[in-house]
């Protein structure tokens, strides 16, 4: 069941639409713009964002551990110069993260539903996309945990997670808008996992320079997860929108 996603219909957004204006328009066409930065306006622009950087406040900051164990295990760190609060930081970045993901699954999953024909077929398949979801789930509250093992508190919005979320804010607009169809919502999720894929690569990496060798091994086999999330949206979107066939898992 391939879905199509681009149809012909009274789209009236183009200049093709008012030959007349748009001819009035030309002109009084610039062939020659100045640059970006040297025109007037852009230039007033950028002046005011440039005060505006130099006087922002940092986005946030990550809180101290509350526990002792914590605090201990942070101190020695810091005095190692290993900043554990940059890990505290990613750590917090990823459970926002997988949060977003997980909720990105669960609107995807509701449009599946309301999309399967008589039959019952669908777009993509549930079982695999609910089995996604539950996994990003179990990265959720293992990143949680990891962080609760530090001392950290995994409720506290560090400035990485605060930034993840305003990032993914599109993504999900994109897969809960009632007009997307499941084909334009696997984009943005193709997306999702694509920045899910880099951020545990990152993540191991740091947690291996801490050498928090129990991370390292539980988040190897999220990264392991992710990476097959990501070979199974790309194969879905690329069937629905270039034809390509579907390779049977292990098979790609
Ligand atoms: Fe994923």
């Amino acid at each position: 069941m391939r879905q199509q996603q681009s149809r012909i219909g009274s789209n009236r957004t183009g200049v093709q639409m008012s030959p007349l204006d748009s001819r009035r328009m030309n002109e009084h066409r610039v062939d020659a713009p100045p640059p970006v930065l040297q025109s007037p306006s852009t230039a007033a622009m950028a002046d005011m964002r440039a005060r505006y950087i130099a006087d922002a406040p940092a986005l946030g900051s990550v809180p101290p551990p509350g526990s002792v164990k914590g605090v201990l295990s942070t101190g020695v760190a810091m005095l190692s110069g290993n900043s554990p609060q940059l890990l505290l930081d990613k750590l917090g970045e990823r459970l926002a993260f997988e949060r977003m993901s997980t909720r990105l699954y669960d609107a995807l999953i509701t449009k599946v539903r309301a999309t399967a024909d008589e039959t019952g077929r669908t777009v993509v398949p549930l079982d695999m996309l609910l089995e996604h979801r539950d996994q990003e789930a179990e990265h959720f509250a293992l990143l949680a945990n990891s962080i609760e093992r530090l001392g950290g508190d995994c409720t506290a919005q560090t400035p990485c997670a605060d930034l993840a979320g305003v990032e993914a804010t599109g993504l999900l607009q994109a897969v809960t808008d009632p007009r997307t169809t499941v084909v334009q919502s696997l984009h943005a999720l193709l997306i999702a996992e694509l920045a899910d894929n880099s951020g545990w690569e990152i993540l191991l990496a740091l947690a291996a320079s801490h050498k928090h060798d129990t991370m390292v091994r539980e988040f190897g086999l999220a990264a392991e997860q992710e990476r097959a999330h990501l070979q199974q949206v790309r194969a879905w979107f690329e069937h629905h929108t270039l034809g390509a066939p579907i390779a049977e898992p292990g098979k790609a």
